[in-house]
């Protein structure tokens, strides 16, 4: 018997008789079962149900077909076509609930955690060592009465040099060439300041005395870099300002930084030195912590430690501020990265900034 009309699947010939239509109902119930049973995961049965007993499958085309039969073929081909949606449906469900139960067993043993094991510790930054130290510079001013100031790093002429009482064609430019700024037409040059210096002008212009404060931050100049130097780094100055201030103060203010940053044993010694913006000028040396003065390599066979400038302000200084005629003041520079550099006996200043971990965490 002939059964027109479909022709949905090109593996099964049209037109085709009962017998035929009932062959590849079996053909497709077993292959389709087969195929259910090799499955390997639940996308791929609803693959197979869609190919077997969705709208466009061969199973579903013969369904259609079955009114082109005479009663009794169309009874037997309907049975058989039932019987192979119910083997197929069956196939693919049992499957699907198999490979359902060992995919989440499988989602299970992935997900699963073994409370046993000993926690993991996030890994702990710590405090970059060169602000260990300015903290504890920092501090011991704070406990000395200095309060904790900052200030800008573009600078102008003025402040960096001129209010600070650099004569324009001073030697002691050459040692703070610095980088420049696009003017743009700025009234004057913008420059990044060489020292924190221009700070003791600022807080001065904006504070009457007395005056007792540190200034950290950033400088720069156009030095080579090396183990010794950096192109941009760190300092921090010192400023007292009142009536009756004598170098005397100076003096033991910078001991009592001294011991306290390099330890109790060690003396403190000043050398006359030049700024343009102290009268008299110092260098200050500490004994050598390492050998205690008797030379070592450390202190470069000298006994002593060279940690900062420092001398009473210069009256130009206070007249560039607008303080009263008079007054006295002290005032000391010294750059982090040195005093970090003498604390933790590092022997290259970028060692502080190469980011190195195995460096840092050493601290
Ligand atoms: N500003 C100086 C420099 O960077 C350091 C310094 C020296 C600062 C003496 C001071 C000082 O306040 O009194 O070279």
């Amino acid at each position: 018997m002939v059964a027109r009309g479909w022709a949905d699947n090109a593996r099964y010939s049209v037109p085709m008789t009962s017998e035929e239509a009932i062959a590849q109902l079996t053909l497709i119930r077993s292959e389709a079962a087969s195929q259910a049973a090799a499955a390997e995961s639940s996308e791929r049965l609803r693959e197979l149900e869609i190919i077997h007993l969705g709208r466009k499958s061969p199973m579903a085309a013969i369904g259609r077909s079955l009114r082109e039969f005479p009663p009794e073929a169309r009874r037997q081909v309907g049975q058989a076509a039932n019987e192979a949606r119910n083997v197929v449906e069956q196939a693919i469900a049992s499957k699907l609930n198999e490979l359902e139960s060992s995919e989440s067993a499988t989602r299970l043993e992935a997900q699963s955690v073994d409370v046993t094991l000993p926690g993991r510790r996030p890994a702990r930054g710590s405090i970059h060592p060169l602000t260990q130290v300015l903290d504890e510079i920092i501090d011991t001013f704070v406990g000395l009465g200095f309060k904790v100031a900052e200030g800008p790093v573009v600078e102008t002429e003025y402040y960096n040099f001129e209010a600070l009482n650099f004569p324009a064609d001073h030697p002691a430019l050459s040692m703070h060439d610095t980088f420049y700024l696009d003017d743009n037409g700025a009234a004057e040059p913008l420059l990044l300041r060489t020292h924190t210096s221009p700070m003791q002008i600022r807080l001065m212009e904006s504070h009457a005395p007395p005056l007792y404060v540190v200034i950290p931050g950033l400088c720069c100049r156009r030095d080579e870099i090396d183990a010794n130097h950096l192109a941009v780094f760190n300092q921090i100055e010192g400023l007292a300002v009142d009536e009756g201030i004598s170098f005397a103060d100076l003096k033991g203010t910078l001991e009592i930084f001294a011991k306290n940053m390099f330890g109790p044993g060690l003396r403190v010694r000043m050398h006359p030195s030049f700024f343009p913006f102290t009268e008299p000028s110092a260098e200050v040396y500490v004994s050598c912590f390492a050998c205690d003065g008797s030379g070592c390599p450390t202190c470069r066979g000298e006994g002593w430690i060279e940690i900062m400038g420092a001398g009473m302000v210069h009256p130009n200084v206070f007249r560039a501020a607008g303080y009263p005629p008079g007054i006295t003041g002290f005032a000391f520079g010294m750059g982090i990265e040195r005093i970090a550099k003498l604390r933790y006996s590092v022997s290259d200043l970028r060692s502080f900034y190469d980011n190195d971990l195995r460096f840092l965490a050493a601290f």
